[in-house]
Parts: C-alpha cells; structure tokens; sequence
C-alpha cells in the first residue's frame, strides 16, 4: 500500500484570532431545559451498528481539526491519529483483535490449574459495570470488535505527554465523537482495539515509540436506532464542602 499526503485542506481552522468564543452573561434560572450541548451530551449513545456506507472524507477532517483544539496537560496535546478506512484493513483487524481477546479470555491462571477459586473476598475488585458488559453480549451474536464501522480513528497517545496524557486522549476522543454526533454520525469508543499494540500491528499502523495506540473510534452512518441501547447511569455520591459545612447528596 503507497502513501501518499493528505494537503491543505486538512487544516481548514482560521487563525486563533478568529475563533471568536461564546460568551454567556444572562443566569440561566434553576430548572431551565437542558441547553443544545447538554442535550448533546445527554443524549449521545454508542452505536454499534454501521451502514456499510462510507462517511465522506470532509466530514473525518472536520473530525480531525476539532479534535486537535482539545485541552490537554500544558497544551502539550500529546496525540496524532491514524485513520482506517480501508474495508479489508478493518476486517483483518476485526478478527486479530477477537482472537486476541479468546486467548486472554481462555488464559489459565499464571499460578496453574488445581489452585482453589479465588476468595471473593480477597480478590482485587474489578468494576462490576464492565464485567456485566463483557458478559452480557447478545445471544448468538458474540463480541463485536469494530462494529461493521466504515472509519477507524486511533488517535495514539505521545507517552512523554505531561503527567497523564490519557487524560488528554480521554479529551480528545470525547471531543471528536462529539463533533461526530453533532455531524449526524455514530461513533462507538473501542477499548478492545487496544491490542494492536502487537503483532505487525504496530508497523502496518505506523506506531512507533513514543506513540501507543490506546483506543479506537468507530464511525460511521447508524443503523437501526441507538436509542435502544441506553444504559443505566449510576447516582454516585456527591461530597459537597460549603461555607464550612459537609454535605453528601446524590
Ligand atoms: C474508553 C472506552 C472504551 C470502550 N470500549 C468499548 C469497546 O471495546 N466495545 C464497545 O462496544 N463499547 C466500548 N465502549 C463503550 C461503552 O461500553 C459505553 O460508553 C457505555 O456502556 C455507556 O453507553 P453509551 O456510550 O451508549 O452512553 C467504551 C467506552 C469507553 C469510554
């Protein structure tokens, strides 16, 4: 596969003088609707079902360029992005990751096989939600890695970035699947992909010390509805100090 460059019109952003931000002076009262971008935020859900439609190549840059203006650590903005859109590319990945993921699922214990069943007690505590997740995959349809999505963002992670850059990279992914949704797209975050960190992965991808690749961004046209696929958010405590007082609200 040649390379070839992507040119000018991949950094369609005005100078910084131009981008004019938003400032709101009115109070909003308490009880007011939810405003566009908290809706947006409220009401984005993972899609993981894709159109085998391509998504048109502006729409990836425009991506691109508004995940670049993200905040990061000492602006160090510790990222650069490999996009995927190649159908064959995507589907070896698709069967490299599941076979990965069989072999750490299928693993036996370091320690062998005749050691007791781990104390419940004793064991570190995997987050209950994920573990739910894993194992809670629709009859007969199995893990999907990718989803079927068209494009593949990884954005990768400079690991010299300023106390942790997978924060920022947390950052820029909320900040590109946002603009995604705000663009009409499904977007689908894809921790599983992590493990093309081996194999040839690395060199087909162009991952190279310092980079790592941390996640993928699956995008495309939505099938079905998403809708469905809301899940349930926890109400996590909240410890509120206040005029010298503690307060514990949910
Ligand atoms: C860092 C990260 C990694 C994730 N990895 C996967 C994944 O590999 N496969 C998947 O289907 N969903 C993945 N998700 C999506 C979560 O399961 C999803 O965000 C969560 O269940 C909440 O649902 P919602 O996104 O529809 O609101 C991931 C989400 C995050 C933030």
């Amino acid at each position: 596969m040649s390379d070839s460059a992507i040119t000018s019109e991949s950094n369609p952003t005005p100078d910084g003088e131009k981008l004019v931000r938003r400032k709101v002076n009115t109070l909003i009262p308490e009880g007011s609707p939810w405003n566009e971008i908290e809706e947006a935020f409220l009401k984005r859900r993972s899609v993981r079902k894709y159109k085998r439609k391509q998504v048109p190549e502006h729409y990836i840059k425009r991506i691109l360029e508004v995940g670049r203006y993200s905040a990061s650590q000492g602006n160090c903005q510790p990222w650069r992005f490999v996009v995927v859109r190649d159908r064959d590319m995507i589907n070896e990945m698709e069967s490299y990751v599941l076979d990965m993921f069989k072999l750490m699922t299928s693993a036996p214990s370091q320690k062998g096989n005749n050691e007791a069943p781990p104390d419940p007690e004793q064991r570190p505590a995997m987050h209950p939600i994920p573990l739910g997740l894993l194992t809670q995959s629709p009859p007969g349809q199995g893990i999907k890695v990718f989803h079927g999505a068209p494009t593949l963002i990884f954005p990768l992670m400079d690991s010299r970035g300023i106390g942790h850059p997978e924060i920022d990279l947390g950052i820029v992914g909320t900040n590109m699947i946002m603009t995604a949704y705000s663009l009409g797209l499904g977007t689908c975050w894809v921790g599983f992909a992590e493990s093309l960190n081996s194999g040839n992965w690395p060199k087909k991808l162009g991952v190279e010390e310092p980079y790592k690749l941390v996640e993928a961004l699956a995008i495309g046209f939505e099938a079905g509805d998403a809708q469905h696929n809301y899940v349930h958010r926890e109400t996590h405590r909240i410890t509120w100090f206040e005029n010298g007082e503690k307060r514990v609200m949910y």
